[in-house]
């Protein structure tokens, strides 16, 4: 048949039959991943009122997925038209399939209130947990018939890492059903059980043969990387890679208020006997950070207020030199109600006390009148002291919290992931300024490990915590098989 524009692999047609409600296709490159999930989002297309949403974490990387489906749906679906500024495909019946990232905190709006009957992550190890719930709750019938549900992909690595493996790979074997029971609580008083399910369908780039056969060089491309690398894209293994540095991370905007289960808060008035720390590191290409912290009288720190020198670009320095800075920061320090008339101590990285034939960062800052003694850079300790500070009690309260203003530190911290090589540090190829400057504030008043209550939620291991897991065959009707797409104008 000369008419079909795309026909699933095997594994692909694996991948596209499985009736669960959320599916992750993926472990190793190349498989064909991000080809199955453009295609099957069309599977509805023929329902006027169905909506399919593909997404990836920042829009740069969506070109990929937009030049697949240039390629396919105006083959497939003559008429079908694709509208560059809003992302969207509309289909001759009506039905839509719009590309959409989640990029920034802001792009959250874009989906507030909209429905999408199939939703779709490209490399979902972008996203963190968060992103992935709020995302789900859009998850949500258009009109009668249609059929929701997620269908992701991903290799192993990224952000994302650790709540990925946990949520689809170390919960049960590949390719068996895995069943989440929820108990729905009615205000009435009525009481409901639900079950859904969700799999892993893994994949590698030895099930994709017309790459192999296309590019036979790709083989040998994968072979010779790094060790980690090669042994998570060649052979999909979740194990090479540990993700997030800070996974204990959590911010919760319904918890902002009561500051339970969460670093995030709302800012309050700093009461008048709180002491005020400063804590700095020095970048003019990469930014510099400065972060002003308040310690309470149970010796609690709160980071209170931030100046990041970064232009819009992440990790991108403002390119200041250290008399704008520091003017700046006293500036900042003589007009700030919470820092106006405050002792304020300074802790900065040691290095901008050299001076290298000229005046130190340091003494430059001193005429400023902005003060830093030199901090301790032991980099294992000083990121010890941040999760001994950023566990939870049993009652869900940490010994350090960021108020919500604090962007740079919300941004950057969390990002950060393991370096491969070194494997008690973080990746300093990350935008870790903010985190190197915290490191030496908190350095400066360490505590003592505390045992971690419980997280709240996907962290260690909570499929056996949190979820009641049955592992049986599934009992609903499988779906159709996988799609077979043939072009309308040659049938
Ligand atoms: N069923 C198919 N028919 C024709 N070509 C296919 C098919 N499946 C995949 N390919 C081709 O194989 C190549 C790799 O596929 P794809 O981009 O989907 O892989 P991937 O698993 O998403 O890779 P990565 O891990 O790099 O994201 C692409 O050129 C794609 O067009
Ligand atoms: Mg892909």
């Amino acid at each position: 048949m000369d008419n079909v524009v795309w026909q699933p692999q095997p594994r692909q047609l694996e991948f596209m039959s499985r009736p669960e409600d959320e599916a992750l296709y993926g472990g190793a490159a190349g498989g064909g991943k991000s080809d199955a999930l453009v295609i099957e989002a069309t599977r509805q297309v023929g329902i006027p009122y169905y909506k399919g949403l593909i997404l990836r974490k920042t829009y740069p990387q969506l070109t990929e997925l937009i030049e697949k489906s240039q390629r396919y749906y105006s083959a497939a679906f003559p008429g079908a038209t694709y509208n560059d500024s809003k992302h969207t495909w509309t289909f001759p019946g009506g039905a839509k399939i719009v590309f959409g990232s989640m990029q920034h905190a802001k792009d959250k709006l874009n989906y507030q209130g909209k429905a999408f009957d199939f939703i779709a992550f490209d490399e979902l190890t972008h996203f963190t947990y968060e992103e992935y719930v709020y995302l789900k709750s859009r998850n949500r019938p258009n009109g009668p018939g249609t059929r929701c549900y997620i269908r992701s992909t991903a290799n192993p690595g990224g952000i994302g890492h650790a709540w990925v493996k946990d949520r689809f790979i170390t919960a049960a074997a590949p390719m068996t059903t895995v069943w989440e029971k929820a108990v729905v609580q009615y205000p009435g008083g009525g009481v409901e059980t639900r079950w859904s399910s969700r799999i892993f369908v893994p994949s590698s780039v030895f099930d994709n043969k017309i790459l192999l056969d296309n590019d036979p060089d790709y083989l040998a491309r994968l072979a010779t990387m790094p060790e980690a690398e090669r042994k998570a894209l060649l052979y999909g293994d979740w194990d090479s890679y540990s993700g997030q540095y800070f996974s204990e991370w959590r911010d919760k905007p319904e918890h902002y208020a009561d500051r339970r289960w969460t670093h995030v808060i709302d800012p309050f008035e700093i009461p008048s006997g709180w002491r005020i720390y400063r804590s700095f590191d020095w970048g003019y290409r990469k930014p510099f950070s400065c972060g002003w912290w308040a310690v309470d009288y149970d010796g609690v720190v709160y980071r209170i207020l931030e100046l990041y020198g970064c232009t819009s670009t992440p990790n991108d320095g403002v390119r200041w030199n250290a008399d704008q800075v520091f003017r700046e920061i006293r500036r900042i320090e003589t007009e700030h109600p919470w820092l106006r008339g405050k002792n304020i101590q300074g802790v900065a990285d040691p290095a901008i006390f050299s001076a290298d034939g000229g005046e130190s960062i340091a003494e430059t800052a001193k005429k400023c009148r902005v003060h830093f003694s030199p901090g301790d850079h032991q980099r294992i300790p000083g990121w010890l002291q941040m999760h001994y500070r950023l566990a939870f009690d049993e009652n869900g309260f940490p010994m350090m919290y960021v108020f919500k203003n604090c962007k740079a530190f919300i941004r950057t911290v969390p990002t950060l992931i393991f370096d491969e090589h070194k494997v008690e540090d973080l990746d300093t190829e990350g935008e870790d300024h903010v985190a190197d400057e915290s490191r030496y504030f908190l350095m400066s008043r360490p505590i003592k490990p505390r045992a971690a209550a419980k997280p709240d939620e996907y962290s260690k291991n909570p499929l056996s915590i949190f979820l009641d897991v049955k592992r049986e065959d599934l009992t609903r009707p499988t779906a159709r098989v996988g799609l077979e797409i043939i072009s309308e104008d040659e049938t």
